[in-house]
């Protein structure tokens, strides 16, 4: 027998290329190839990469530049590239970084296997029609409690700023048997979790029986498999919050009370130069909405600084927003120009501005989100044990409210869902005492 390949998989970016190279390595395992956590070990090295920011993109020559050496004493060596950057960029990977045997896009992933067999330097970036997903093999056992999966991919938006429409393409749902079926299998191997993932997540619209469902639809469904405790989903368009999944926070116990909706800013002036299509007081007002179907909802956001033309009563607007909603979390960038988005043709501001700018809203985040910890202590949470903590005896998951919760529990297993009193906050997460196995 001959000994089996070895492939060692890098994900950089969202959610989304963590699903994308699971699968990817499933693919490639039904051609013989195993996964290994040691890149010298390697016979196919796959950097799954992210074009969002100038910083993500850059790391792939970074890493490019490290595996040279690699390669040069392993002439054997294969090394792909995927992602966001494979396909924004495509056959000038091959000219800037000669190690790089294959460009695949992120459309084209049921192709890798034929690429990888059919050797030379090969680039894939077409968008096919047909649901990738359906061409590759089906899903592996998994390890954990949670799992991914996709629902949509590709952005109809256009942002001024954002590279994800080109990258991912048009808005593609995936058809609602398709996701049942595999979201079944995910439970059958002990998945208890599922997020649903999509880069407009909320602007599902697949074809289901009777005709077009949405996303509030598809997790009333879903809500409907037995073993399947908790349902995530992530990311969200405000504009895309349509009244049936509002109503579904309040109605759906299986829907946790997290809803990540980033606004990017709290200037009408700047969303409209964003392209973003709603205005503060329209995000204000949704999020009243979402809060009076399911009152004890932690929002988290993405916000933009120093956009171009960004001026300090913009950056005070922002400010303002974040202190009207009260956010648990969010995520904060200092503005990136991108090539090829309209935003990139308009000056930057100096850095020193967006920096400090960054620093305020980050601390001003920081402060609501130790605030929403701190009001945790004393309650009552429920967590699904994801895995063992750094201590002895101690679990480590997720509540209903996304917070990782350290439990002191030596019988504790992964895979359960306790009852935990929440005794103390640390700077990224609780820690609790067991009260009950719920089961
Ligand atoms: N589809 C999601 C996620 C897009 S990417 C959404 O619409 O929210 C994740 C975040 O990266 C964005 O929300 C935005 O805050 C940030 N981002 C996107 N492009 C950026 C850029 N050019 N510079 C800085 N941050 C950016
Ligand atoms: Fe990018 Fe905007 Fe689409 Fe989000 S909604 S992926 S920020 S273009
Ligand atoms: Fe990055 Fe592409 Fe995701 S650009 S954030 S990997 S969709």
């Amino acid at each position: 027998m001959t000994e089996a390949k070895k492939l060692f998989v890098k994900t950089y970016g969202c959610q989304m290329n963590v699903y994308d190279s699971e699968r990817m390595a499933e693919a490639l395992g039904a051609k013989g190839y195993v996964t290994t956590e040691t890149v010298e070990d390697a016979d196919l090295v796959l950097l799954n990469t992210c074009h969002i920011r100038e910083k993500a993109s850059e790391k792939l020559y970074s890493d490019l530049g490290r595996l040279r050496a690699l390669k040069a004493a392993r002439p054997g060596l294969k090394i792909g590239v995927a992602g966001c950057v494979a396909q924004a960029e495509g056959e000038e990977i091959l000219r800037r970084a000669p190690v790089v045997d294959l460009v695949v896009g992120p459309q084209a992933y049921h192709r890798l296997p034929a690429m990888v067999e059919a050797g030379g330097r090969i680039v894939d970036t077409e968008f096919p029609v047909e649901d990738k997903f359906s061409h590759l093999p089906e899903r592996r056992a998994l390890r954990g409690p949670t799992a991914f999966l996709t629902v949509q991919e590709g952005c109809d938006k256009f942002c001024a700023f954002c590279v994800v429409p080109y990258t991912r393409g048009a808005e593609v749902s995936r058809p609602v048997a398709r996701l049942l079926d595999e979201a079944r299998k995910l439970v059958a191997q002990g998945v208890r979790e599922i997020t649903l993932l999509g880069q407009n997540v909320n602007a599902y619209h697949g074809e289901g029986p009777g005709g077009t469902w949405g996303l509030a639809r598809l997790v009333r469904e879903l809500a409907g498999i037995a073993g399947l405790d908790r349902i995530r989903y992530t990311t969200s368009h405000p504009n895309d919050m349509d009244d049936d999944l509002i109503a579904a926070h309040g109605e759906v116990p299986q829907l946790m009370p997290y809803l990540h909706l980033p606004v990017q800013s709290g200037s009408d002036r700047i969303l409209k130069a964003m392209n973003r299509k709603h205005t503060a007081e329209q995000y204000l007002r949704l999020v009243e909405r979402i809060r009076a179907a399911r009152p004890d909802i932690l929002l988290s956001s993405d916000f933009i600084v120093g956009f171009p033309g960004e001026t300090d009563a913009d950056f005070q607007a922002t400010l303002d927003l974040i202190r009207a909603v009260g956010f648990g979390a969010a995520f904060s960038f200092k503005y990136s120009a991108r090539p090829g988005t309209p935003a990139a043709e308009k000056a930057p501001l100096p850095a020193e501005v967006a920096d400090a700018r960054l620093q305020e809203l980050q601390a001003l985040i920081t402060a609501q989100q130790q605030a929403t910890q701190a009001a945790m202590v004393g309650r009552e949470v429920t967590v699904l044990y994801e895995k063992p903590g750094r201590l002895p005896g101690q679990m480590v998951g997720k509540s209903d409210h996304l917070h990782a919760v350290h439990v002191p529990d030596p019988d504790g297993r992964i895979g359960e869902i306790v009852r935990v009193r929440v005794a103390a906050s640390a700077p990224n997460s609780l820690a609790g005492a067991l009260i009950s196995r719920a089961g």
